[in-house]
């Protein structure tokens, strides 16, 4: 038997596992847990197990695509890596090995505001579709600054994320007394980090990172970095006016994530945006939000033709890619899968997790009788024998406009 921990896995959970076996419990539970009760954090993933797939049999499947395209980028399956900050503290190859293992099979990697690697050096190892997600700071001139980066370094398209004006906070994480305000850590976490001596000497020199694109370029202006740094940076008196100046500015494919009710999805497309990034934030901002997925088809019934609506968190299978496609998503979106797959092997770990997903929903997608993902409208939603026409016809219309725009 030579096959590897990593190779054994057949699952996210299981990637999951491993991770939490290679990274000190601290730092799993950084990319683990959720703010609060973590009540949305597990609303996100039961969510889905409530969601029905009605398979049509003797359909032939033999041969079926999964291609898609949104904001402008051909993805080989409807599926994105979602913008998370810091990807360093789990693995030393930080956003480099997950923007690589997108590149290579064929979906967009999301690059943080908060990461590790700057706007230019991401650019220079991702040959695949990128995304640059923007926090509009207080410092107002490192934000235009970012945009024209992003814009010189050929960024498919610029996301703003406007549902964090204040960390939450992870309890799990502050208990570990790990948090932004960089100390010594109490005795317990230390222990528990040195229960991990490969990974903390492969971890060596990471957490000098000053993060490129914000910590250190304002650092470097003379701006001030004391503890307090993230909730002093993170514009709270964002609106949908300054959200219309950065689409202006950006004058590109633009999306707005955090987005959770039909008239906030309205008042994004009113200031610019071409796409609706239905999110809570994975859980790890307001506790006690709707689960994403549960909200998806109002907005999707709400958003005109033209604006596609990705569904982000809670997946962990690949059926949930074919349930969120089936509710009307363009594509949909992960961070916790992929971060399992980097803290538990790399660039291979976050392959391992993509190849995991992108099967599962290739069986998902066999099993429903769907040869292209616009098929998918008609797998979703509890059909009862005696209105099934009447709902078909419904649901159908209202979601095949949205993804049909985007299958091939
Ligand atoms: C550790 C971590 C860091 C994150 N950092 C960011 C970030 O910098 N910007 C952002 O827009 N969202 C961030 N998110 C939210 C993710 O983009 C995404 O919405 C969330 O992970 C989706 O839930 P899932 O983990 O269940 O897939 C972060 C999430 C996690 C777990």
């Amino acid at each position: 038997m030579t096959d590897t921990p990593l190779e054994r896995c057949v699952s996210i959970g299981d990637v999951r596992r491993l991770a939490k076996r290679r990274v000190p419990l601290p730092f799993f539970d950084l990319i683990d847990g959720g703010s609060g009760n973590e009540v949305t954090l597990r609303k996100n993933e039961a969510a889905f197990e409530q969601i029905e797939l009605f398979p049509h049999y003797a359909r032939d499947v033999s041969q079926i695509t999964t291609k898609t395209k949104v904001l402008g980028a051909e993805l080989d399956f409807p599926f994105i890596l979602a913008p998370t900050g810091a990807q360093g503290m789990v693995h030393p190859d930080a956003e480099i090995a997950p923007a690589k293992a997108a590149s290579e099979a064929g979906i967009m990697y999301s690059l943080s505001t908060f990461a590790m690697t700057s706007i230019e050096q991401l650019a220079d190892v991702c040959s695949g579709s990128k995304m640059f997600q923007l926090y509009a700071l207080t410092d107002e001139y490192t934000t235009t600054e970012m945009i024209e980066r992003a814009k010189a370094a050929n960024y498919d398209a610029l996301c703003i994320t406007v549902d964090s004006p204040v960390n939450a906070g992870l309890e799990r994480v502050d208990r570990w007394g790990l948090n932004a305000a960089v100390g010594i850590p109490p005795l317990g976490t230390i222990f528990e980090i040195l229960r991990k001596p490969v990974w903390l000497w492969t971890q060596r020199g990471v957490f000098q990172n000053r993060l490129p694109d914000v910590a250190k370029r304002i650092a470097d202006r003379g701006g001030e970095i004391g503890p307090d740094f993230f909730d002093r940076i993170i514009r709270k008196d964002l609106t949908w006016d300054h959200v219309s100046e950065i689409a202006k500015r950006w004058d590109g494919p633009l999306a707005i994530k955090g987005i959770l009710r039909p008239d906030d999805a309205q008042r994004a497309i009113d200031a610019g945006a071409s796409c609706i990034i239905v999110c809570n934030h994975g859980g790890t901002n307001l506790d006690g939000t709707p689960a994403s997925i549960s909200v998806l088809e109002d907005i999707v019934a709400t958003v005109d033709k033209h604006t596609e609506v990705i569904q982000c968190g809670g997946i962990r299978r690949g059926n949930s890619i074919a349930k969120a496609i089936g509710l009307g998503a363009t594509a949909t979106m992960a961070g916790r899968p992929f971060l399992y797959g980097l803290a538990a092997a790399g660039q291979a770990g976050v392959a391992r997790t993509i190849d995991i997903l992108r099967k599962e929903f290739e069986i998902a997608m066999k099993l429903c009788g769907a040869t292209r993902i616009s098929q998918l409208p008609s797998n979703v939603g509890n059909i009862h024998i005696e209105d099934e026409k009447d709902r078909q016809s419904r649901h159908v219309e209202k979601t095949a406009s949205n993804v049909l725009k985007a299958d091939f």
